[in-house]
């Protein structure tokens, strides 16, 4: 198919088949802790990760991300003892039976996982002055985290589980993988190849935190009206 003029393609509905591989990926998409497998990524496999990932939308095509692989496992270690530093911190805030259940939680694949990424998002690229970014500098750390909901995504298609991992100091991150000031970490991801997945998000099925009902989200046309 050829572009117009203005190099548009035409666009419409995917066939039904496209359509629901589309919404299967986005429903059974799960957040792993623990079912990876070891085999390593293939190299392909991963650059369509990073491909999707890179397709991502950004404020002002402003694609802040970088993306760090890491697959030694000394690395992985160190990371891993961070997490398990910030997760005793983490479970100090919660008190009795909920600071039991959280204990209970695996909440992370760092060591198991065969490939960590380091999301990142360098606040300065693109210049002082961003489009889009004017009056709201977030918006870069938003798009980083489109990228991350792209590759996970992606991800699910290849049958390649990814866990996020946000439970450490960012300074302890960003001193073992020598990352600038300016830069900022967006998500420790986990992948390696998964056979099964949980139906349900794992902290639903381990009684964590139930999935809130969609009509409770909804208002029409100002705050609280239903
Ligand atoms: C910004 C962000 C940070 C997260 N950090 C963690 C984390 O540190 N550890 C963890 O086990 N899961 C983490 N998760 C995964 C969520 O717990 C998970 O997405 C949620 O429970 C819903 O489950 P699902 O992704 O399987 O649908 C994170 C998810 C997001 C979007």
């Amino acid at each position: 198919m050829l572009p117009d003029q203005n190099g548009c393609l035409a666009a419409g509905a995917f066939s039904s088949d496209e359509r629901a591989a589309v919404y299967r990926a986005i429903q059974t998409r799960r957040d792993v802790r623990d079912e990876f497998l070891p085999e390593p990524l293939p190299e392909e496999l991963i650059a369509r990760l990073l491909g999707a990932a890179h397709q991502a939308p950004s404020v002002g095509f402003m694609q802040p991300w970088n993306f760090v692989l890491v697959r030694q496992e000394e690395t992985r270690e160190k990371v891993w003892r961070a997490f398990q530093r910030a997760n005793d911190e983490a479970a100090e805030m919660f008190s009795g039976e909920r600071q039991a259940k959280y204990r209970s939680l695996k909440l992370e694949g760092i060591r198991k996982a065969p490939l960590s990424i380091c999301v990142t998002c360098d606040r300065t690229r693109g210049g002082a002055v961003v489009l889009g970014r004017t009056h709201n500098q977030q918006m870069d750390l938003y798009s980083t985290v489109c990228a991350v909901q792209n590759l996970w995504l992606a991800a699910r298609a290849e049958g390649v589980g990814v866990g996020w991992v946000s439970i450490f100091h960012e300074s302890e991150i960003k001193s073992i993988l020598a990352i600038p000031d300016h830069v900022e970490i967006v998500a420790w991801l986990c992948l390696g190849f998964v056979d099964k997945l949980y139906q349900e998000p794992e902290l639903a099925a381990k009684g964590w935190r139930q999935r809130l009902p969609l009509e409770d989200l909804i208002f029409e046309e100002g705050w609280g009206v239903r």
